[in-house]
């Protein structure tokens, strides 16, 4: 039983299983065919990120649709977003890497929502904490490389007003049943009890509940998905289509867009969507900022705490003993640190060793981790030195209300 929606992303299956995931999210698959059409689609061939090809964005909608209009000369722009209530993880930085690369691949705009609002009805967080993520977070966000020219990130304590009416007619469109449907929420409390185990885990509200900032969430999430609410940017254009890179747990917002956005006159945004990364703790978690520390590698942890949790809590699908490891091999798809290799890993080449060797056992979970810890604090420090080049001043670029041509 799986329980993914923007509240919580967990299954009681051994490991997240996508190709269940995809239908019940009603999405497409992203197959050879969109790769090469993403490869070849700027004229000049580009090769796919390694996310696509190693079937980490592994879901899109209306992908196709969008590249045909690019072909033709249609611009679009990109949407992502992020929830300021903590320091941020490596799991974090898959959509965002993944939108500065679209952003490079398309020469497009991309706009940043830090929904400090969210995380203030969501979370047990004052308002002036997160507010202060708002920035501190947006510095990792701007330490993936993003063009300062194309490139908007707003507060939406502070931009609200410039998306209220997009909002607003958005509220008239959406029932609560609508919401009730998104955060998968049940109805009362017998509803409650039944609700799959993993859920009863979790401090889902119920609709009748919840704080009413929760349910009114939904629509300022979906609002920058439409053009006009950036005027600075677009203008009083209501054409220009959105694309959203997220992981598959915010899909259900955009979902609900989607089925709005025609009858207010926006083209229905695209969307694509990744996997989660794992918590260290096992294949069957997301990595979680709010939970054990101990199981999620955080950019600002020093390269002795990344050797340490990655050494200790990192999940391993070895065999239980060496006889066994040797005979069997490993189980990939639960390995925690495989599954990270998967996604930080450049070294195709090596990659393909280590599903080779390790899946046949022989190499040992102790090897695969030596490689992961080298990989992620080269990462993580490599973000850190960035990070600290960000002055003040190319912080507040990124968030002022300027037009981004000039
Ligand atoms: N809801 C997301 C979170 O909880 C943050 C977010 C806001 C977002 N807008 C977005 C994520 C757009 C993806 C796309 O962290």
């Amino acid at each position: 039983m799986d329980n993914i929606t923007p509240l919580t992303a967990k299954t009681s299956d051994t490991y997240f299983n996508y190709s269940k995931i995809i239908k019940q999210f009603g999405a497409e698959e992203i197959n050879a065919e969109l790769i090469s059409k993403i490869e070849s689609v700027t004229g000049k061939f580009k090769p796919a990120h390694k996310w696509l090809k190693r079937g980490i964005f592994f879901a899109h909608r209306d992908m196709n649709q969008l590249l045909d209009n690019y072909i033709k000369g249609k611009q679009f722009y990109l949407y992502t977003g992020r929830g300021p209530s903590a320091a941020m993880h490596i799991g974090h930085m898959i959509q965002f890497e993944f939108t500065k690369y679209l952003q490079d691949t398309f020469d497009v705009p991309v706009v940043v929502q830090m929904s400090d609002d969210e995380k203030f009805y969501f979370k047990d967080i004052t308002l002036d904490e997160t507010y202060k993520y708002t920035f501190e977070n947006a510095k990792d966000i701007i330490s993936c490389g993003f063009n300062p020219k194309k490139t908007f990130i707003f507060s939406n304590l502070d931009y609200i007003g410039y998306m209220y009416r997009n909002i607003v007619k958005l509220d008239k469109l959406t029932t609560c049943n609508n919401i009730r449907h998104t955060f998968g929420l049940p109805m009362g409390n017998d509803v409650y009890e039944t609700i799959c185990e993993c859920n009863k885990k979790t401090n889902i509200p119920n609709i009748e509940t919840c704080n009413i900032g929760q349910v009114g969430w939904a629509s300022k999430q979906e609002a920058p998905v439409f053009c006009d609410s950036f005027p600075h940017l677009f203008g009083k254009r209501n054409d220009i289509q959105c694309l959203v890179p997220c992981a598959i747990d915010q899909s259900p917002y955009f979902r609900l867009v989607r089925d709005h956005a025609e009858k207010l006159g926006y083209p229905k945004p695209a969307l694509i969507h990744s996997q989660f990364l794992v918590s260290l703790a096992g294949p069957n978690e997301k990595m979680n900022a709010s939970t054990d520390p101990k199981y999620t590698i955080f950019l600002d942890d020093t390269p002795d705490m990344i050797k340490d949790k990655i050494k200790r809590n990192a999940f391993s699908g070895g065999g239980e003993s060496l006889k066994l490891h040797r005979e069997f091999g490993a189980n990939l798809d639960i390995d925690v640190s495989y599954q990270y290799l998967k996604v930080f890993l450049d070294d195709d080449q090596l990659l393909d060793k280590i599903t080779h060797d390790y899946g046949k056992g022989l190499m040992m979970t102790k090897d695969v981790k030596d490689i992961l810890i080298d990989v992620m604090i080269k990462y993580v420090t490599d973000k850190q030195n960035k990070k600290k080049e960000i002055t003040q001043e190319v912080l507040d670029d990124f968030f002022a209300i300027k037009n981004l041509n000039n």
